[in-house]
């Protein structure tokens, strides 16, 4: 069996949660790259080499991201081809995977899996929830590894286990989906403000996964394109970027692991033949 895992990270969760499944899956002898929708490849060609598919991203106001939304519009139709989704959320989506799912049905793929994975909370300006610490961090890192192992299993058992996929879920999630879509519209791709204490280093250049900055006359502005990943709010070195009216980042969210690179969300992980 050939895996295929298709993610979406803004801040690094998500990316995390790839890997472990990855690993968990290579530890079965099963082969399994992990990319990134963030870079062009030619992703129906890799689709056809590959027996089964996973797609990851980011829960917002249970909605997928606009990259994953624009990735599904892209595919072809892959009539029966197996496929899996998991999603990382802070903490309810109801049917944050499940939804995923459907879309990826339009394109003819077969789901049997699908998971809902918490972790921490990447919004930092407008909830302010205590930041976590590097204990939090262990305890996750092995919550997550078991989490990861039996999600795996079941996919090789393919075993259904279509989390999120019931009624209730599905009210849930709509509830939180509409407006959250309406909002994304009018509000969403202008919600950047940047602050005076801007120092021009132009990381949020380098890391946007939808070039929403560029310098004009010595000032950083934005291209209207953002999708609220939070990457850039997070990294800024001196918390310039915000999407708050009030308040600020005092607490960035680093990411899932210690000492965590930014720059390895936006690149893939392939498996090199020895
Ligand atoms: C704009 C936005 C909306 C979000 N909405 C939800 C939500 O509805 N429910 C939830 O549990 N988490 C929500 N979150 C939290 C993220 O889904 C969560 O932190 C996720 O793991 C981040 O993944 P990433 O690091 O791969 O980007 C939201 C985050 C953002 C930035």
């Amino acid at each position: 069996m050939k895996v295929a895992i298709f993610i979406f990270s803004g801040t690094g969760n998500t990316h995390f949660i790839g890997r472990k499944l990855q690993d968990e899956f290579r530890a079965n002898n099963i082969f399994c790259d992990l990319f990134t929708v963030e870079k062009n490849h030619k992703d129906n060609q890799i689709i056809n080499n590959y027996d089964v598919i996973g797609l990851g991203y980011p829960i917002y106001g249970s909605d997928v991201p606009v990259l994953i939304h624009n990735w599904i519009d892209g595919l072809e139709t892959h009539s029966q081809k197996r496929a899996f989704v998991f999603c990382t959320q802070m903490m309810y989506s109801g049917d944050g995977a499940a939804y995923g799912g459907r879309l990826l049905e339009k394109r003819g793929f077969d789901i049997r899996q699908q998971a809902h994975f918490n972790m921490p909370n990447n919004i930092t300006d407008y909830i302010i929830l205590r930041p976590f610490n590097k204990h939090d961090l262990i305890k996750m890192e092995k919550r997550k590894s078991k989490q990861a192992n039996r999600f795996v299993q079941k996919i090789i058992l393919n075993k259904r286990c279509r989390k999120g996929s019931n009624p209730i879920s599905l009210c849930l999630g709509l509830l939180q989906r509409i407006p959250y879509q309406k909002m994304e519209m009018k509000w969403i791709s202008n919600s950047i403000k940047i602050e005076e204490n801007c120092i021009l280093c132009r990381k949020c250049i380098d890391i946007c996964p939808t070039d929403n900055f560029r310098v004009k006359d010595g000032k950083l502005v934005t291209n209207n394109s953002c999708i609220a990943c939070y990457r850039c709010i997070n990294h800024c070195p001196v918390n310039a970027l915000h999407s708050s009216k009030k308040s600020l980042v005092k607490n960035p969210y680093k990411g899932p692991v210690k000492n965590f690179n930014i720059k390895d969300v936006m690149e893939d992980y392939l498996t090199t033949l020895e």
